[in-house]
């Protein structure tokens, strides 16, 4: 089959979070299964300093934006997985410092820079050789190209994937006119949402297939707890969403062949583990410890569980538990975490920032990942501290849920531990369970060893697409 990719990120070049991830691995998977796959990015500035191997293409694409007329060249570069990548070079929209807006905040222009983008996908679909059969779209900056799709009747399949219902691109009505869609599509029935523009509505009234990133989060969406407002509007379309897991990219998260950690290791030299806690200890500045070692690694949003975190922080070191945290985003978050560290600098380090490297050798030294989610659609972090040893303490939502295996003390089995009232009490009872397995090594490392079989492979994701791929060009 031929598809075609569209989203806004893609990991390393373009990332905030773990739709990243999925575009870095998703196509190339699809890809390795023998179907011919491109994607297609703005040309961020972050891409333009990264990728190697990009070059413009002869093709200027134009498209209108209410009354104004805009064009864009096409450049192409292929990923580091070797796939085909189109970039919409528009330089006044995209060459920008953030790619949405600073952490927390949106640029002004963001109707703008999303809409033309969404215009220039099928603009572009009709150039790509082999020609699409199907549009795979993410997250709300490509919500209309299933409208535009549907009032062109173009002949593509188009299947949108809600990475995260929270985002949704809402825009005053105002902005209807840059859309340059017939009026009769500003309407309940279309793309309004309560006198707004809603572009992740549109793709859940226009896609002929919605996917979200894990089967329990398809379910909760579709109710008002989970629904962000949406959950009616997806009752509606239940006979067309699913929920299908994303996967684990073990090419790059793999500690038996990690080159971020000082020691590789794998579930027979789990000892190993304690050498990137040394080395972690001394890059924090901390002395070499043996205690329980906590981390969080995470965007600062109130999706996240901060709150919950920041609840349960002091009564860890007062344990004489460490605790690292590695984030960025609402500055709120940010400063309430740096006080957090200020007040107890001996048990507990907070850095601010983007940093993979240091995610990695973070999740090899931690004994426990912390995910308080609120909500959590998938969760990727949990899948590769799965893979290095370290156990999840998660609220049991939507992928955090589908993914690990609650400890069980009678039989001592389990992958991690999961509460979930979203309230700090359940959260630091779950903390205290895996302190009681932490002092009862040989179970500890029973854990681990269940933890870092477990599969999330992208290939198992990638037949699950194939499936609906198919169903869809039957
Ligand atoms: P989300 O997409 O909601 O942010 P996921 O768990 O799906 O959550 O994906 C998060 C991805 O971003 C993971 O790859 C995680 O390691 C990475 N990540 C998040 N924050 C940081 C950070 N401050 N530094 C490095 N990596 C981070
Ligand atoms: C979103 C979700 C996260 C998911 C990721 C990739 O950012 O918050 O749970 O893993 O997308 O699908």
């Amino acid at each position: 089959m031929n598809i075609l990719f569209a989203a806004t990120e893609l990991a390393p070049y373009a990332k905030t979070g773990g739709l990243a991830d999925v575009l870095a691995a998703l196509p190339a998977a699809l890809r390795g299964r023998g179907h011919s796959v491109a994607c297609v990015l703005p040309l961020f500035r972050s891409i333009r300093d990264t990728l190697a191997d990009l070059r413009p293409t002869d093709l200027v694409l134009h498209a209108p934006l209410g009354e104004g007329r805009h064009s864009a060249r096409i450049w192409e570069g292929r990923t580091d997985r070797d796939v085909r990548l189109f970039l919409v070079e528009k330089d006044e929209f995209f060459d920008r410092t953030y790619l949405y807006g600073r952490p927390g905040e949106d640029y002004a222009d963001n109707a703008s820079r999303f809409f033309f983008f969404s215009k220039i996908i099928p603009l572009l679909a009709r150039h790509v050789r082999p020609a699409p059969e199907i549009l795979h779209l993410h997250d709300w900056h490509t919500g209309l190209v299933p409208v535009f799709v549907r009032s062109a009747r173009l002949p593509y399949r188009t299947v949108f994937t809600i990475h995260n219902l929270a985002y949704q691109g809402v825009f005053w009505g105002l902005d209807f006119p840059l859309t340059n869609l017939p009026a009769e599509y500003f309407t309940p029935e279309g793309i309004e949402f309560h006198q707004h523009i809603n572009c992740l509505k549109a793709a859940i009234v226009f896609a002929d297939r919605l996917t979200t990133v894990s089967p329990h989060y398809a379910q909760e969406i579709q109710t008002p707890e989970f629904g962000c407002g949406l959950d009616a509007v997806l009752r509606e379309r239940k006979y067309k969403l699913s929920g299908i897991l994303n996967g684990a990219d073990y090419s790059r998260w793999d500690p038996s062949r990690d080159p971020l950690l000082p020691m590789p290791y794998s579930e027979n030299s789990l000892g190993a583990k304690q050498i990137s806690k040394d080395r972690l200890a001394k890059q924090v500045g901390w002395e070499p410890f043996r205690a329980p070692l906590f981390c969080m690694i995470s965007r600062l949003t109130e999706q996240k569980g901060i709150q919950l975190l920041l609840d349960v922080a002091p009564e860890l070191r007062k344990e004489g538990d460490h605790l690292v945290v590695l984030g960025e985003g609402d500055p709120g978050w940010e400063e309430k975490l740096r006080d957090l560290a200020r007040a107890f600098p001996e048990n507990i380090v907070v850095h601010i920032g983007f940093d993979e490297a240091f995610a990695h050798l973070l999740l090899a030294a931690s004994d426990f990942l912390l995910m308080p989610s609120l909500f959590e659609p998938c969760g990727l972090t949990q899948l590769y501290a799965l893979r290095y040893g370290t156990l999840p303490i998660a609220r049991e939502t939507g992928g955090l849920a589908d993914t690990i295996l609650p400890w069980d003390p009678a039989t001592g089995r389990g992958t991690g531990f999961l509460f979930s009232s979203p309230t700090s009490a359940a959260f630091f009872e779950a903390i205290q369970k895996a302190r009681t397995v932490y002092q009862n090594l040989p179970c500890l490392e029973t854990m681990r060893r269940e933890a870092m079989r477990q599969e999330f492979s992208w290939d198992r994701s990638a037949a699950a697409y194939e499936e609906l791929y198919r169903g869809m060009l039957a």
